[in-house]
């Protein structure tokens, strides 16, 4: 998908434009500068020359050019794209866009036969489709990326999290014991609704919008079934107006980039947080963390750090694209030039993200005893609360029950151990010592058995279910 670097892009001023016809004057170098795409949309080739193939092919079906004429324009083409994949293609900021860069390069080598690849087409319709094409790929590389790291959580919470017990947090306090398992398999679901958000998105970028032209359809014979099989798309628009506006599929795009960001975002905190010396619950691979270059002793969380902010790029392109597309009038408006840049940037940089984030994920240690070690005692306090549920104390008694015994162990810095039956008793009516053999963390753990919840049997279900889903992408 992407061309950094590959190609040399020069300028010469004031070239004849394909247009020109209609001008009396050449355009100011300054337009040209200003308003060319190229040095950004040349990566947009390969899919720019799929898409002039199944159009000459579509022309020559439908009797609009000879076969003759479409076999050379078909050669020329592949040789182009030789050129443009060993970056010998000369790259023209002049020619504004790479659809104009590619159809001056045909002309050199084919003569007038180059003119009529634009017959029924225009670069509306053009554009549009090197979009739609570029998007299904970068649908493939984010379902692979995001399928890599749930991989990794899924691997992780197989191997270790089974074992491990570990607070639960709300407000970043302690809450409840958990099973290390589930928060990552917490991370796992989350970004398993990423996959279906980009699967639905899928759909909607696999259009063709071939055979609108400018914007109105046309008067020749096309045949936008016909490019739309030939190029592997799902469906056709129903309107051609719709056809050249439509840049839904991109928000979209970088809504589901804007969203895995998030959840990753999530991820990375809490490896900042748990690498801290204060919490100390996991250790960051040496491969995967930085030095400081004044404070020797330091081993820094900069990756997640960088996958952490790298949201404030997802955010400001989405908000950058609906802010294009706000109050744009029907049909194509050079506005929506303004799609790629951000798209790119959103892809790149999700792309980038989630691949180091997998591997920062793989080779994490977890300090699974300093998980239990970091366990407070009261965290077991809910369920006291439920065990005088379940002998019939109302739930608000049972939990101002509780809450005033934690407030007398945190008064009297006493352990719960230390309670006498009657000390209970008196704290509530139906407490005894068989009620504090509960405050264990695993055993509190293991009876969270309600659906979705912590206890081992659930978490076995959860673990199960999640590799037959990444199971099933695998033969996809
Ligand atoms: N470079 C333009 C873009 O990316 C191509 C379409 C130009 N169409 C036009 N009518 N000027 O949107």
């Amino acid at each position: 998908m992407s061309e950094k670097g590959r190609h040399h892009v020069s300028s010469q001023k004031g070239v004849v434009k394909a247009w020109a016809g209609r001008f009396g004057k050449r355009t100011a170098a300054e337009v040209e500068e200003f308003s060319s795409s190229v040095p950004f949309d040349l990566r947009l080739w390969p899919y720019d020359i799929r898409g002039s193939i199944a159009h000459v092919r579509m022309l020559a079906r439908c009797g609009i050019i000879d076969a003759e004429e479409a076999r050379a324009i078909l050669r020329a083409l592949r040789e182009i794209a030789d050129e443009l994949a060993c970056g010998a293609f000369p790259v023209r900021v002049e020619h504004e866009d790479i659809h104009m860069n590619i159809e001056v390069r045909l002309r050199e080598k084919l003569g007038k036969v180059a003119g009529k690849l634009h017959t029924a087409r225009s670069r509306n319709d053009q554009v549009a489709l090197d979009m739609h094409l570029w998007a299904l790929d970068a649908f493939q590389e984010l379902m692979g990326a995001v399928r890599e790291l749930q991989g990794v959580l899924l691997d992780r919470a197989e191997a270790e999290g089974m074992r491990a017990v570990m607070p639960g947090y709300t407000h970043l306090q302690q809450a409840q014991p958990v099973l290390l398992a589930h928060h990552l398999l917490a991370h796992f679901w989350a970004f398993q609704r990423d996959v279906a958000r980009l699967a639905e998105f899928r759909q909607r970028a696999s259009m063709n919008p071939l055979g609108a032209c400018a914007l109105a359809g046309t008067s020749l014979p096309v045949d936008p079934e016909y490019t739309r099989r030939v190029l592997g798309l799902e469906s056709c628009y129903a309107n051609s107006i719709d056809a050249v506006s439509d840049r839904d599929f991109v928000c979209e795009l970088l809504f589901a980039c804007a969203m895995i960001m998030t959840h990753l975002s999530r991820l990375a905190e809490e490896i900042i947080i748990w690498s801290s010396y204060e919490w100390g619950f996991v250790e960051l691979d040496d491969a995967y963390a930085t030095g400081s270059s004044t404070m020797p002793q330091k081993k820094n969380p900069d990756v997640a750090e960088l996958a952490r902010a790298k949201c404030g790029r997802a955010y400001g392109n989405l908000v950058r694209l609906l802010t294009v597309l706000k109050g744009l009038p029907l049909a194509y408006n050079r506005d929506l030039q303004e799609d790629k840049e951000a798209t790119f940037d959103s892809v790149d940089h999700t792309l980038g993200s989630l691949r180091v984030m997998s591997g920062l994920m793989r080779t994490v240690r977890f300090c699974t005893d300093r998980m239990a070690r970091a366990t407070q005692e009261h965290i077991c306090a809910t369920e006291l609360v439920d065990y005088l549920v379940r002998k019939g104390a109302p739930f608000r008694d049972a939990h101002a029950a509780v809450a005033r015994m934690v407030r007398r162990c945190l008064d009297e810095g006493r352990s719960w151990r230390e309670w006498s039956e009657e000390d209970l008793k008196r704290a509530h009516p139906l407490l005894d010592l068989a009620a504090l053999e509960r405050l264990d963390p695993e055993r509190t753990v293991a009876s969270k058995r309600s659906p979705g919840g912590t206890a081992p049997e659930r978490v076995r279900e959860s673990l199960l279910q999640a590799r037959r889903i990444l199971m099933e992408w695998g033969k996809v």
